[in-house]
């Protein structure tokens, strides 16, 4: 039985990513005065964009989303912030995190931009804008900026980010093609049965694939005088601050562009010589996908037009051991699909049913948008390798929603991404994200392409993507926010 999702309430950008609002800025923000602050927070609850309301008509929409210094700002005591996540409590610089993360070297906090120990002015919020247009974006932005420095509120940083053409990341690859499909009751079903995802693995309030309610973030009844909350499911005596809410995870990920497809270029012998564009074969073969879309498991020597959009594919079945798409390329480990159980030869069909019904547990729903201009407009490896690289920052503002940080986005990039010892791999981290300076013993990072009769292998794979920015924060529900406004 499917549940009844409260779209209303839900900020919209959880499900969807406005591909028509092409501009977006990310305002960082810091509250000098709790009172007016809460008062800029209920009045900008009625302007959030929700996933209720139709978003093919609208040239802009608005969302905010807290971190922890900036919900006990507004009031909530420690004791009403200790029912949150603890990873959203102790915020993504740990040194434990650093290490899941991978976030050592260029891409420690201490040389971030922002969200490191560096920051000067503490952050609270994350404003999100999004427009149609830049003259929407700019007239929007300075209209809202009236309003929150009305409310004696600063902003401490401005990100802006811009689609590039084609859909595509910096380094040239379509992005946002796969996400997981919210299962609630009446959508309409648009993918594979594989890719229903039970609404509580994204938001607060709903039940999860393990057919339970994942924790909220929950208030004493005493705390909402106006009954604004709805009962806490795991704690019907306590108040869900959670409902409708997600967490946010928030990385500014900078992209070494030339220096990815330079090393491409110096590896393409690794290529078989039937290839056409060898080149493009090393970076397909490594992401997963070739630039246009197009899934090297379905299309293993040349990127066919009619596949750019297909997600409806598995690897148990006819690319189990990699041949087609590497077992550690980007997107087979950040999401295994049917292949997550690869041990059992006992009975296929039973380890596919498997595999699909755990993998519901370890998916995210990218929002993430490129900053930064591109090295070439054309996003064409041969014209960035011949660019001149001017050192502009580019690269990925990567943003994601998942109700279990640990469980869903922690658990993809210390398992799978800067696991080197993935499946049958030995000396293998993600060769677009992962950490080549966190190998043990001074191994050198490799990646591996599957093949017969004998394997290839690339050695000595550089770091191409480095944090210099990130935050955990909190999305709350329309009312949620409403609520936080009248504290
Ligand atoms: C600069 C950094 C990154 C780049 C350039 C990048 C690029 C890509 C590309 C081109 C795709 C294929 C398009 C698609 O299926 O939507 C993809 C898929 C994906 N990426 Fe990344 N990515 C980056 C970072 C990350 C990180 C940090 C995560 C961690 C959670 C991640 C998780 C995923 C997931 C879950 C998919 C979908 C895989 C699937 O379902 O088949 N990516 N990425």
């Amino acid at each position: 039985m499917e549940e009844m999702v409260e779209k209303d309430d839900v900020q919209g950008i959880i499900f969807k990513g406005y591909a028509r609002l092409e501009w977006a800025s990310y305002i960082l923000l810091h509250f000098t005065e709790p009172a007016p602050a809460r008062k800029w927070i209920a009045d900008l609850s009625t302007r959030i964009l929700s996933a209720g309301t139709s978003s093919r008509d609208q040239s802009t929409a608005i969302h905010i989303a807290f971190t922890c210094p900036g919900l006990a700002k507004l009031g909530l005591s420690a004791e009403e912030l200790a029912t949150f996540p603890r990873e959203f409590t102790e915020g993504m610089v740990t040194e434990h995190r650093q290490r899941i993360l991978g976030d050592c070297n260029e891409g420690e906090p201490a040389r971030w931009i922002w969200g490191g120990p560096n920051d000067t002015i503490e952050i609270h919020a994350m404003l999100l804008v999004y427009a149609l247009d830049n003259a929407t974006m700019v007239e929007l932005y300075f209209s809202e900026k009236i309003l929150w420095e009305q409310a004696g509120i600063q902003s401490v940083h401005v990100m802006e980010a811009h689609f590039l053409p084609d859909g595509k990341e910096h380094f040239g690859f379509r992005d946002g093609i796969s996400q997981p499909e919210i299962k609630f009751a009446g959508r309409d079903e648009s993918s594979h049965e594989a890719n229903h995802i039970n609404p509580g693995e994204f938001l607060f309030g709903y039940k999860n694939e393990y057919e339970k309610y994942t924790y909220s973030p929950n208030i004493s009844p005493e705390n909402d005088p106006q009954n604004l909350l709805p009962p806490d499911k795991n704690f019907p005596q306590m108040k869900d601050l959670g409902r409708n809410g997600s967490m946010m995870v928030f990385r500014q990920l900078h992209q070494q562009v030339q220096a990815f497809w330079q090393f491409m270029q110096a590896h393409t012998d690794q290529a078989p010589s039937s290839i056409k564009n060898p080149l493009e074969y090393v970076a397909s073969k490594m992401m997963g996908r070739w630039p246009n879309g197009a899934p090297l498991t379905k299309c293993p020597v040349e990127p066919l037009s009619e596949f750019e959009d297909c997600n409806d594919f598995g690897y148990a079945q006819k690319d189990f051991d990699g041949f087609s798409c590497p077992v550690g390329a980007h997107i087979r480990r950040v999401n295994p699909r049917d292949n997550f159980l690869r041990d059992s030869t006992g009975n296929p069909e039973k380890d596919i049913k498997k595999s699909q019904v755990f993998m519901k547990r370890f998916r995210v729903i990218r929002r993430g948008r490129p900053y930064g201009p591109p090295l070439a407009k054309s996003m064409l490896p041969q014209d960035i390798l011949k660019t001149e690289d001017s050192g502009e920052d580019r690269g990925i503002f990567f943003m994601c929603f998942n109700s279990n940080i640990g469980r869903q986005f922690e658990l993809i990039h210390q398992t799978w991404i800067n696991n080197p010892k993935l499946a049958e791999l030995y000396e293998d981290p993600d060769p677009i994200v992962g950490f080549p300076e966190m190998m043990e013993n001074g191994a050198v990072s490799s990646f591996t392409m599957q093949a017969y009769p004998v394997r290839r292998k690339i050695e000595n794979i550089p770091r191409f993507v480095w944090a210099r920015g990130g935050g955990y924060f909190f999305m709350p529900g329309i009312k949620a926010l409403q609520y936080l406004g009248s504290r």
